[in-house]
């Protein structure tokens, strides 16, 4: 019979403390991280306009090099080849040595020489002579659909390699020179 009684009486205290809790701001009761610090990281700034840079020379051998190499690989530390001049294998970040990313875009698109090049983004090959030669686009185009690929598709799936910061001017030239050049 006590029993019954202690049992009862450890319910309803039980029940009125659930129930404070339950009335009161339960953020109160567990450790609650700002994330929107967290998120602002993750965020991308809005899209961006760009001019092809004066300084862009198309017809460079050295430029069509270095964009052909960031094209086709990942970073340094998985890249293949000896990088042409004017690449770097590896940066330094907060201290700290990493390899340096490149743009593997044939993650997502096939082109001339592609190993396993990916569908997701339209296929590259033949690009002078279909889409240049043609005048179906141009050196801004290309330079602006590369560096943020949002002005032209705003549900684009496509990585946004200037606005980023993730490739800078020159890296995004080089890109654009091996995209339209002969292969
Ligand atoms: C995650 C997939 C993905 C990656 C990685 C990617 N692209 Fe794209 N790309 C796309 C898609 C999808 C399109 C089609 C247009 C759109 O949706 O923006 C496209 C379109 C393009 C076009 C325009 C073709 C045209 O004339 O219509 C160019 C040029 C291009 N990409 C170059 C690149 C370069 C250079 C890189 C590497 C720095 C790259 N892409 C990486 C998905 C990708």
């Amino acid at each position: 019979m006590q029993k019954k009684v202690k049992f009862i009486a450890c319910t309803a205290l039980l029940i009125t403390a659930l129930t404070a809790v339950n009335a009161s701001d339960l953020t109160q009761t567990y450790e609650m991280p700002d994330a929107t610090k967290i998120l602002e990281k993750d965020l991308l700034k809005p899209p961006a306009t760009y001019t092809l840079p004066k300084s862009c020379n198309l017809n460079d051998t050295a430029s069509i090099a270095r964009g052909k190499y960031i094209f086709h690989n990942l970073n340094g530390d998985q890249a293949k080849e000896t990088p042409p001049e004017g690449i770097v294998k590896s940066i330094e970040k907060d201290g700290k040595k990493e390899p340096k990313q490149y743009g593997n875009c044939v993650a997502c698109h096939n082109i001339e020489g592609a190993v396993g090049g990916g569908n997701i983004g339209p296929d590259l090959s033949n690009y002078k002579t279909y889409f240049i030669d043609t005048k179906i686009r141009d050196a801004q185009f290309v330079y602006q659909k590369i560096a943020d690929p949002r002005i032209d598709n705003p549900a684009t799936h496509m990585t946004v390699n200037l606005t980023t910061g993730l490739f800078n001017e020159q890296e995004i030239c080089d890109l654009t020179a091996y995209v339209m050049s002969k292969k």
